[in-house]
Protein backbone atom coordinates (compact mmCIF):
# COMPACT_ATOMS: atom_id res chain seq x y z
CA UNK A 1 0.00 0.00 0.00
CA UNK A 2 1.35 3.47 -0.89
CA UNK A 3 1.43 5.83 1.43
CA UNK A 4 2.27 9.63 0.77
CA UNK A 5 6.22 9.38 2.50
CA UNK A 6 6.42 5.93 0.60
CA UNK A 7 9.83 5.84 -1.36
CA UNK A 8 10.27 4.50 -5.00
CA UNK A 9 11.81 1.13 -5.06
CA UNK A 10 15.34 1.08 -4.98
CA UNK A 11 17.06 0.80 -8.14
CA UNK A 12 18.64 -2.81 -8.84
CA UNK A 13 22.02 -3.32 -9.43
CA UNK A 14 23.17 -3.95 -12.70
CA UNK A 15 24.15 -7.45 -13.62
CA UNK A 16 28.10 -7.63 -13.91
CA UNK A 17 28.82 -9.67 -16.76
CA UNK A 18 29.28 -12.76 -17.78
CA UNK A 19 32.74 -14.26 -17.45
CA UNK A 20 34.10 -15.56 -20.68
CA UNK A 21 36.95 -17.65 -19.62
CA UNK A 22 39.25 -19.05 -22.96
CA UNK A 23 42.26 -21.40 -22.11
CA UNK A 24 44.93 -19.76 -24.64
CA UNK A 25 47.76 -22.50 -24.33
CA UNK A 26 45.62 -24.64 -26.11
CA UNK A 27 46.30 -26.35 -29.66
CA UNK A 28 44.41 -27.48 -32.48
CA UNK A 29 45.88 -30.18 -35.23
CA UNK A 30 47.12 -27.25 -37.79
CA UNK A 31 48.48 -24.39 -35.87
CA UNK A 32 52.34 -23.79 -37.00
CA UNK A 33 55.03 -24.09 -34.14
CA UNK A 34 56.05 -20.15 -34.18
CA UNK A 35 52.07 -18.82 -34.59
CA UNK A 36 50.04 -18.41 -31.98
CA UNK A 37 48.22 -20.98 -30.61
CA UNK A 38 44.16 -21.56 -31.39
CA UNK A 39 43.29 -20.59 -27.65
CA UNK A 40 45.20 -17.55 -28.07
CA UNK A 41 43.52 -16.93 -31.86
CA UNK A 42 40.09 -17.43 -30.27
CA UNK A 43 40.74 -15.37 -27.40
CA UNK A 44 40.89 -12.54 -29.71
CA UNK A 45 38.67 -13.48 -32.33
CA UNK A 46 36.36 -13.10 -28.67
CA UNK A 47 37.82 -9.63 -27.59
CA UNK A 48 37.17 -8.81 -30.95
CA UNK A 49 33.48 -9.62 -31.21
CA UNK A 50 32.76 -8.47 -27.67
CA UNK A 51 34.22 -5.11 -27.92
CA UNK A 52 31.37 -2.34 -26.84
CA UNK A 53 29.24 -5.25 -25.03
CA UNK A 54 29.18 -4.69 -21.29
CA UNK A 55 27.40 -8.25 -20.54
CA UNK A 56 30.28 -10.26 -21.13
CA UNK A 57 34.09 -10.07 -20.60
CA UNK A 58 36.54 -12.55 -22.12
CA UNK A 59 39.50 -13.65 -20.24
CA UNK A 60 42.39 -15.39 -21.33
CA UNK A 61 44.08 -18.07 -19.23
CA UNK A 62 46.79 -20.52 -19.07
CA UNK A 63 45.26 -23.92 -18.96
CA UNK A 64 41.91 -25.32 -17.51
CA UNK A 65 43.07 -29.09 -17.48
CA UNK A 66 41.26 -30.04 -20.56
CA UNK A 67 44.16 -30.29 -23.24
CA UNK A 68 42.72 -33.02 -24.78
CA UNK A 69 39.55 -31.43 -26.15
CA UNK A 70 40.80 -28.08 -27.43
CA UNK A 71 39.69 -25.18 -27.18
CA UNK A 72 38.45 -24.88 -24.21
CA UNK A 73 36.42 -22.38 -22.95
CA UNK A 74 34.16 -21.72 -19.68
CA UNK A 75 31.63 -19.50 -18.35
CA UNK A 76 31.10 -18.40 -14.89
CA UNK A 77 29.58 -15.62 -12.61
CA UNK A 78 29.08 -14.51 -9.37
CA UNK A 79 26.29 -16.86 -7.21
CA UNK A 80 26.01 -19.26 -10.35
CA UNK A 81 27.03 -22.37 -11.57
CA UNK A 82 30.02 -22.42 -13.71
CA UNK A 83 30.70 -24.71 -16.69
CA UNK A 84 33.40 -25.80 -18.72
CA UNK A 85 33.25 -26.64 -22.18
CA UNK A 86 35.74 -28.49 -25.10
CA UNK A 87 35.71 -28.75 -28.18
CA UNK A 88 35.77 -25.18 -29.87
CA UNK A 89 37.34 -24.08 -33.09
CA UNK A 90 39.05 -20.83 -33.38
CA UNK A 91 35.95 -19.62 -35.63
CA UNK A 92 33.37 -20.07 -32.84
CA UNK A 93 33.71 -16.71 -30.94
CA UNK A 94 30.15 -15.61 -32.16
CA UNK A 95 28.56 -18.82 -30.99
CA UNK A 96 29.95 -18.48 -27.69
CA UNK A 97 28.94 -14.90 -27.38
CA UNK A 98 25.69 -15.71 -28.09
CA UNK A 99 25.55 -18.68 -25.62
CA UNK A 100 27.28 -16.91 -23.03
CA UNK A 101 24.35 -14.29 -23.58
CA UNK A 102 21.76 -17.05 -23.21
CA UNK A 103 23.69 -17.90 -19.55
CA UNK A 104 23.84 -14.36 -18.07
CA UNK A 105 20.30 -14.30 -18.55
CA UNK A 106 19.56 -17.38 -16.62
CA UNK A 107 20.02 -16.43 -13.13
CA UNK A 108 21.56 -19.97 -11.57
CA UNK A 109 23.31 -20.22 -15.29
CA UNK A 110 21.29 -22.98 -16.21
CA UNK A 111 20.71 -23.01 -19.96
CA UNK A 112 17.37 -24.97 -20.60
CA UNK A 113 19.12 -28.22 -22.71
CA UNK A 114 16.75 -27.21 -25.68
CA UNK A 115 18.22 -23.71 -25.93
CA UNK A 116 21.59 -24.78 -25.83
CA UNK A 117 23.42 -25.20 -29.12
CA UNK A 118 24.60 -28.66 -30.27
CA UNK A 119 28.13 -27.89 -29.58
CA UNK A 120 27.50 -26.49 -26.07
CA UNK A 121 25.67 -30.18 -25.55
CA UNK A 122 28.13 -32.30 -26.91
CA UNK A 123 31.31 -30.40 -25.64
CA UNK A 124 30.43 -30.10 -22.17
CA UNK A 125 33.03 -31.10 -19.21
CA UNK A 126 32.26 -30.07 -16.09
CA UNK A 127 29.39 -27.91 -14.41
CA UNK A 128 30.71 -26.61 -11.06
CA UNK A 129 28.58 -25.68 -8.50
CA UNK A 130 28.03 -21.66 -7.03
CA UNK A 131 30.76 -21.36 -4.25
CA UNK A 132 28.82 -21.94 -0.52
CA UNK A 133 30.72 -21.31 2.25
CA UNK A 134 31.55 -24.51 4.62
CA UNK A 135 28.59 -24.17 6.63
CA UNK A 136 26.15 -23.98 4.23
CA UNK A 137 27.68 -27.28 2.96
CA UNK A 138 25.41 -30.32 3.68
CA UNK A 139 26.79 -33.65 1.61
S1 LIG B 1 46.11 -26.38 -22.79
FE1 LIG B 1 44.04 -25.71 -22.99
S2 LIG B 1 43.04 -26.72 -21.36
FE2 LIG B 1 45.12 -27.22 -21.07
Amino acid sequence: MSTPHSHPPAPTPEAPPTTVLVCTSCRRDGDAEDGPRAGARLRDALLDAARGRDDVRVVGVECLSVCKRPITVGFADAGKWTYVYGDFPPEAAEEILATAALYGAAPDGLIPWKSRPVAFKKGVVARIPPFVSVPEVTA
